[in-house]
């Protein structure tokens, strides 16, 4: 099936899986490995209802999602990375703020993504080589300097004793850049780069459904994200870093490394 095709029933899922997500009545909460961490009923419905419909889009396809099974490293031909509600705590309190987050990668490379915030009826997407899209309209990173920058952090919530170290970082891009934002959700924070609204994000140890669907469409955008090592990996956290341009990437990286180094953080 040709890749758009593939795009426009994505979409379509990503919608659907959205939709689930307005109604929010009845749903359980419970905490994973640290009191930071939660997982709804509803995280549980829309993954499953992702991954029976997008592993039958693609027989044969691979899926990782935020609330399934761990996966072993491997080259998979076409493998999901999903994240049925990426602002899992900000759903859970009643803040609309969450997003449905879908990746395609074929062969270890990120080709297609779909993010859906249902509350504000923003659906962006891309695949690779086509540009990236919001509500089908074309969106583009925008072109500012560093010092008008607005920056997206968080600050390791479910491991604080990295807290310090990304303490460090957003007080070394306050005092250069325009301002910080914290939102809560990765997926959609990079989307507000691809399309101009923001301007940089850091985050150390992200999880890949956090940032693989908004990473397509980030440098679709015109956008670059990347690791401290390379690019980002599909099937591990890492520290991530993205931005508008390759100049402020590469200062978001200097920073980034030299605060890594003085705490003596490896990735
Ligand atoms: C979280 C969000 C948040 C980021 C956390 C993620 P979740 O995902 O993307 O913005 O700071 O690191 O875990 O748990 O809401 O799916
Ligand atoms: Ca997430």
């Amino acid at each position: 099936m040709p890749m758009e095709r593939i795009l426009s029933e994505v979409i379509s899922l990503a919608e659907q899986a959205g939709n689930m997500m307005l109604d929010d009545s009845g749903i359980t909460v419970e905490n994973k490995a640290t009191k930071e961490n939660y997982v709804t009923s509803m995280d549980v419905k829309i993954e499953g209802f992702l991954r029976e419909n997008l592993t039958s889009l693609i027989p044969g396809s691979f899926f990782l999602g935020e609330e399934g099974d761990p996966v072993s490293e491997g080259e998979k031909e076409y493998m999901w990375i999903v994240d049925p509600i990426d602002g899992t705590a900000n759903f859970a309190r009643g803040i609309r703020m969450s997003v449905v987050s879908i990746g395609l990668a074929h062969f270890g490379e990120l080709v297609l993504g779909v993010v859906r915030h249902p509350h504000l009826g923003e659906t962006y997407s891309a695949v690779k080589g086509n540009g990236a899209f919001l509500n089908g309209e074309p969106i583009h990173v925008s072109d500012r300097t560093k010092e008008h920058c607005m920056v997206s952090l968080a600050w390791s919530t479910y491991n604080k004793k990295l807290a310090p170290m990304c303490f460090e970082v957003s007080q070394r891009l306050y005092g250069v850049c325009e301002d910080l934002r914290r939102i809560g959700t990765a997926a959609y924070e990079l989307c507000q780069v691809a399309k101009g609204s923001e301007d940089m994000l850091f985050e150390i140890r992200l999880a890949p459904w956090d940032y693989a669907g908004a990473a397509v469409i980030l440098r679709e955008a015109g956008g670059v994200i990347s690791s401290v090592d390379g690019d980002v990996s599909l099937t591990h956290s890492c520290t991530v870093m993205a931005a508008n341009t390759a100049g402020n990437h590469e200062f978001l990286s200097s920073v980034v490394k030299d605060v890594l180094e003085n705490f003596r953080v490896t990735e």
